[in-house]
């Protein structure tokens, strides 16, 4: 029996978080809407998730002393980003449950063990090779070809870590710019959209999965998504179908999500999976308003060991992030009719930095180009 299955909070209890982010911020929230207390521990006082709980601890994950000390003051621990050291999650592992499990970290962390994993369960990737010098980089192009993506096998998010090889690129030089030995080149997916399915799974097994949402993004980062995306049901059921295998092969306790590309076969339309989230995941916002029950609160419901909800949508939505600038137009969202707008109370507005977003549930206003 492992952790996972002794977990059952009572409302009261507490539920440690680790990262102090936007997701954790929501995360808290939807906890505290069930009469579950929330600590965060992030090492950056400027954490917005900070602002929604009475207890915070902030220090580095390395603090030893730090960690032993929140894992005694919660009930089980959580996560809002899937870069949690394995030094972190196994100190506190070794006190508190730590859903999801800390081996699933393993899995996730590296896009090299990621992809073979995925491959293994006979999902579709891009095809893919590992990467750790100029020649075994020269050996992959010949056999992917170009365009390709590499990407380095750890940290990577928003496009960061990544780049596009095309033909007559100084292949050398990508390479040095990439800056690490541990990498995977990936065969560029002329995809016809991308799509992500949000999972949520409890400890005994039970999955539900999210309407299909469809993701556009901007300079990498996700811009808008929209659920129920535009694609046949069967594709649809399938992209779910991969979902569940995922967390189930991975006795997932909690919301994952799960990055498509829907690309042309020859048989028609078919899935492969971009890459796996092991939290709540930005393409789920929509679910805050546009369905009963969020994504963060079936996160919340899984880890506490309680039943997970079945979400029924709201109708067609519609999620735009407010990332960098936009959020000096958030103004006019507020008077936008039907808009819902959420803002992460966030220091200054980098470019890049996510923060906040903005549901729309029902009139869905037309693609953008
Ligand atoms: N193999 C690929 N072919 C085409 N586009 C890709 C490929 N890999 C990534 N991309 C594009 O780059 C985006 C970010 O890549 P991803 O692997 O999801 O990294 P992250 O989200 O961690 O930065 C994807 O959502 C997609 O738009
Ligand atoms: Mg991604």
């Amino acid at each position: 029996m492992t952790a996972s299955h002794r977990v059952k909070l009572k409302p009261g209890d507490t539920i440690g978080i680790l990262g102090g982010g936007q997701l954790g911020r929501m995360l808290a929230m939807a906890a505290a809407r069930l009469g579950l207390r929330c600590q965060v521990f992030s090492p950056d006082p400027d954490s917005p998730a900070f602002d929604v709980v009475l207890n915070a601890t902030c220090a580095e994950y390395a603090d030893v002393e730090a960690l032993e000390l929140f894992a005694g003051d919660v009930d089980v621990i959580t996560y809002e980003f899937e870069n949690v050291p394995a030094a972190t999650a196994m100190v506190l592992a070794a006190r508190r449950p730590v859903l999801p499990a800390q081996k699933i970290l393993e899995t996730t962390q590296d896009r090299l063990i990621e992809k073979d994993f995925v491959k293994k369960l006979g999902i579709g990737t891009a095809d893919y090779a590992d990467v750790s010098s100029i020649e075994t980089l020269r050996a992959a192009i010949a056999r992917i070809k170009l365009p390709a993506v590499i990407k380095t096998r750890r940290f990577g998010y928003d496009g960061k870590g990544q780049a596009i090889i095309r033909e007559g690129d100084d292949i050398a030089q990508v390479w040095q710019d990439l800056g690490t030995k541990s990498a995977i080149l990936e065969a560029f997916i002329p995809f016809d959209r991308e799509i992500s399915v949000i999972a949520a799974r409890s400890a005994d097994g039970a999955v539900e999965c999210y309407d299909v949402t469809e993701n556009e993004h901007r300079d990498h980062i996700l811009k808008i998504s929209r659920a129920p995306a535009d694609i046949p049901e069967e594709l649809a059921a399938e992209a779910r179908g991969i979902a569940e295998k995922i967390a189930s092969a991975l006795d997932y306790v909690g919301v994952l999500g799960v990055e498509m590309f829907v690309v042309q076969g020859a048989g028609g339309p078919r899935v492969l999976v971009n890459e796996i989230a092991p939290r709540v995941h930005n393409s789920g916002h929509w679910t805050l308003d546009g369905a009963s029950i969020s994504q963060f609160e079936q996160h919340i419901r899984a880890i506490a060991g309680w039943p997970l909800g079945k979400p029924v949508r709201h109708g067609p939505v519609i999620m735009t992030n407010l990332i960098g600038d936009d959020i000096n137009d958030f103004e006019r969202w507020l008077t936008v009719p039907g808009a819902t707008v959420h803002l992460y109370g966030k220091g200054p507005a980098r470019p890049g930095r996510k923060m906040g977003h903005v549901t729309q549930v029902g009139a869905i206003p037309p693609k953008s180009g």
